[in-house]
């Protein structure tokens, strides 16, 4: 497993990095946002509820003294609290101008947050809701502070998943899946958002080498948030967490270790644009080989026309 002490600490006193993680206030964006404020970086929580975000910066500055008590290596950061609600996409627009008005640069962006295999719902943008809150706000976040990004160098990182390969061949993201069994088809809906998100990252490294993009899969991670649907249906629930506590024990790494690869993206001095703009990682921060349809840059062209022309559709030119 890669160790996040072999990458680069910073003094806020000597000079300000900057990074905005969405979701940081549970499961695996919590341990990201740990390790960077430890490395020294301003870190912005994205997130849509504020006492839960602060009550994370609560814990998270007690977790990283009592990590950091005798090192002489760490400078702490800061940690802020930035409201989005990624499934509304002008709480997204505001989050932006909020973020713009503080910060002339921004060092890393980690598009984190998820929903996952949730019941077929429409946002009020008229987006499905995983499609949306994984993917289409993400893009709209990362093109409006691609300027930011561009003006230092940054990186850009987006969360996937192994779970992208269940869309096995190009599903136009046109079409809803909205069909029954949900269990089933919601699993096709996540793909499809995942997999976009490979796709947006191919394109990214392709249109805007100046920054580094790159996708990861953190791991099984079975502790988080992102089973709650499941494991909180009536009855059925407790079968559920069990399965999900099985395959954890088989296959799973814990929460932190589910927040190596992106930290490794994120800080690695050994990764560089020349080299590895548009790479998948994986557990630990493993270079991997996506899915054939995420890999297709055909496919990938097609997802952004999509993306752009509904973004515009709705008033959001990027
Ligand atoms: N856990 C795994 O096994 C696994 C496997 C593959 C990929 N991943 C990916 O890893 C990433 C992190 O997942 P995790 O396991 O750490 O899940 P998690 O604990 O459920 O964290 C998800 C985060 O996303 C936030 N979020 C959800 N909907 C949002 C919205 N509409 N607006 C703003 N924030 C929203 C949540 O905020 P609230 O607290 O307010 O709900 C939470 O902070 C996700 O992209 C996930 O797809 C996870």
């Amino acid at each position: 497993m890669f160790d996040p002490d072999t990458l680069p600490y910073y003094d806020p006193s000597v000079e300000r990095r900057t990074a905005l993680v969405t979701g940081g206030n549970s499961g695996i964006g919590w341990y990201t946002v740990l390790h960077l404020y430890m490395h020294g970086f301003a870190v912005y929580l994205c997130g849509r509820n504020s006492s839960r975000v602060n009550k994370a910066m609560k814990i998270i500055t007690a977790e990283a003294k009592k990590r950091c008590a005798d090192n002489p290596k760490v400078h702490l950061g800061s940690m802020y609290y930035l409201h989005a609600d990624l499934a509304d996409l002008q709480s997204v627009e505001r989050a932006v101008k909020n973020v713009k008005r503080k910060e002339s640069k921004l060092d890393i962006l980690i598009n984190n947050a998820a929903v996952m295999a949730m019941p077929y719902q429409i946002t009020k943008d008229g987006f499905e809701i995983q499609l949306q809150t994984n993917y289409v706000a993400h893009f709209l976040l990362s093109m409006r502070l691609l300027p930011l990004l561009q003006k230092c160098n940054g990186r850009l990182i987006m969360l996937s998943s192994v779970g992208h390969n269940l869309e096995f061949m190009y599903c136009a993201l046109g079409q809803d899946w909205n069909y029954r069994p949900n269990c089933v088809f919601t699993w096709l809906r996540y793909a499809m958002a995942k997999t976009a998100s490979i796709q947006f990252v191919k394109m990214m490294a392709i249109k805007y080498p100046e920054v580094l993009c790159l996708s990861v899969h953190p791991g099984l991670v079975m502790n988080t948030n992102l089973f709650s649907y499941w494991t909180r249906l009536p009855i059925v629930g407790i079968f559920f967490w069990m399965l999900f506590q099985i395959v954890g024990f088989f296959f799973g790494v814990s929460n932190e270790e589910g927040c190596l690869a992106t930290l490794k993206c994120a800080l690695s001095p050994e990764l560089s644009r020349d080299e590895d703009n548009g790479k998948y990682f994986v557990t630990g921060g493993r270079e991997a080989k996506p899915s054939y349809v995420a890999n297709n840059l055909d496919d990938a062209a097609s997802t952004w026309i999509w993306t752009m022309h509904e973004l515009r559709d709705r008033g959001y030119k990027v």
